[in-house]
């Protein structure tokens, strides 16, 4: 049996600081910043834990909101800025000393919602 990414790190208190940090590089980009625009922020704090559970696999149940699709379907999320979250995700992993076959893992993880995110 495998653990879960999730458990792997150590849960909450490991992931809480991930999503700090992966929420500042987010806001901290020109070109991301507005798509958070207007954005609640509990809304926008929930955007981000939802983002890395998704990345780690979590277990289905945990977002139980709209599809994925419906959520963006009005950001109009371009395969550009869908690859600065990603690389934002990328840069967080790494910075909190995720090993690197763990970081590929995560951002492929990522990287399967596209379809689901970005604008056809
Ligand atoms: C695989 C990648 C992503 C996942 C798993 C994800 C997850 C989510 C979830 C769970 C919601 C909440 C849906 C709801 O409120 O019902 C949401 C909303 C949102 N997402 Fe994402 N997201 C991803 C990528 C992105 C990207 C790349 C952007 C922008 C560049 C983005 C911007 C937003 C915004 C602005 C909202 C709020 C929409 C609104 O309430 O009007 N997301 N996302």
């Amino acid at each position: 049996m495998t653990i879960s990414l999730y458990e792997k790190y150590g849960g909450l208190p490991t992931i809480i600081p991930i999503v700090e940090s992966f929420y500042r590089r987010v806001l901290a980009n020109d070109r991301l910043q507005p798509y958070f625009r207007g954005v609640d922020l509990q809304k926008l704090s929930d955007h981000q834990v939802n983002f890395i559970a998704a990345a780690m696999g979590a277990p289905s149940g945990i977002y139980t909101g709209r599809s994925l699709r419906e959520a963006h379907a009005h950001l109009q999320v371009t395969e550009d800025t869908f690859a600065l979250v990603a690389q934002a995700l990328e840069d967080s992993l790494r910075e909190a000393g995720v090993e690197e076959e763990d970081v590929t893992t995560m951002v492929s993880a990522i990287v399967g919602l596209k379809g689901e995110v970005v604008a056809a």
